[in-house]
């Protein structure tokens, strides 16, 4: 099969597939989507297929409007209303429970919850309404590796297997959304994203931090967390503190292979980088860093004689919680020392 790249003009076309049960890959602010029909379970079981994903990992299922949240949640409570006002369209997944047997589990990985999200997107909104079915999204790379933010991504590692990818540029954020688990009576924040603690906090009271709460041997609530994730070939450390640039610089000249540096741009231009390191640029931020980190490991991933990337790190506030999150699992933790 040939892997058809959509126009946002050529909605008709992708959401033609999506009826006919094929896959079609969907840009949104956060990363591009691996979309199906949620409806369909034929069309969701080639997803994992696609993917090579384990299938007891639940999809996030994407909806234009409230009312399909409704008709599959149980009745809404104050809390998911508020946040739903404040933060839709955009980067925040609610986990609700489910009325009984509305959804396949195929997508609730066979819980009794499904995640929901209604992406801050024009041309996926549009795809949803003319499909006439909320679609499930994981995040549209092989698994393992990073997610894609741009179109070129997807085609890399799906050409051949999915019917088309809509190609509506970069993502926004780069990193994915936030998952927050309402589906207890503790708002509980499973996965870091662009919309942070604070900021939900801020709407209902305090929320607890799975990341801060799971020990190394217990299973975290979203099944998804427990995999490697977003791991290049090469090997990946963090930078953490500015001054461990010049020894950097010092320790890459003794390599025998190729270094790969992704680094904001002050730190690249202030250094003399040895003949045998690449640089990519994270921009001059955290926010910039974290749209580009994702691309950025991509690229030194594609240059097979790169056989170390170091990448910068940055505090945990605001967007920096989600960046160091991804950061760290395909760092597998390892700090430069
Ligand atoms: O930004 C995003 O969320 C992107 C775009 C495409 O929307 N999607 C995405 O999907 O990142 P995925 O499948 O790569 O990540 C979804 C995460 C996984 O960690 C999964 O385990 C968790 O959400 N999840 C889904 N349904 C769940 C449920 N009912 N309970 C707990 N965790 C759930
Ligand atoms: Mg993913």
């Amino acid at each position: 099969m040939e892997t058809k790249i959509f126009k946002p003009d050529q909605i008709d076309q992708a959401a033609a597939e999506i009826k006919k049960g094929n896959l079609v890959s969907f840009p949104t602010e956060t990363v591009y989507g691996l979309g199906a029909d949620a409806t369909n379970v034929q069309a969701v079981e080639k997803v994992y297929q696609a993917k090579g994903r384990p299938s007891d990992n639940p999809l996030i299922v994407h909806v234009a409007d409230i009312s399909t949240v409704e008709k599959y949640a149980q009745p809404l409570n104050e809390k998911t209303k508020q946040l739903i006002k404040q933060f839709w369209p955009g980067p925040l997944t609610i986990i609700l429970k489910l009325k009984p047997h509305v959804l396949s589990s195929k997508v609730t990985g066979g819980l009794k919850t499904a995640a929901f999200r209604n992406p801050d997107k024009e041309a996926t909104l549009n795809l949803i309404r003319k499909a006439g079915v909320p679609l499930v999204g994981p995040s549209a790379n092989t698994s393992g590796k990073p997610s894609p933010t741009l179109a070129k991504h997807v085609y890399h590692d799906l050409n051949g297997k999915i019917a088309g990818i809509l190609d509506a540029g970069a993502t926004d954020f780069g990193v994915e959304s936030t998952v927050l688990d309402l589906s207890t009576n503790h708002p509980t924040i499973l996965r870091p994203g662009a919309v942070t603690s604070q900021a939900i906090e801020k709407v209902i009271g305090p929320v607890v931090d799975e990341q801060k709460h799971v020990g190394k041997t217990e299973v975290p609530k979203a099944p998804g967390m427990k995999y490697t994730h977003y791991s290049p070939t090469a090997s990946v450390q963090i930078v953490d503190n500015e001054n461990q640039w010049k020894s950097v610089t010092e320790w890459a000249a003794n390599q025998s292979g190729k270094v790969g540096i992704l680094a904001t741009d002050a730190i690249l231009n202030d250094y003399n980088w040895p003949q045998n390191v690449e640089t990519y640029s994270l921009g001059n931020d955290v926010k910039s860093a974290s749209h580009a980190l994702f691309a950025g490991l991509r690229n030194f991933d594609l240059h097979s004689d790169i056989t170390d990337i170091l990448v910068e790190g940055f505090t945990t506030e605001g967007i920096g919680e989600a960046y160091m999150n991804r950061l760290n699992k395909s760092a597998g933790q390892k700090h430069f020392e």
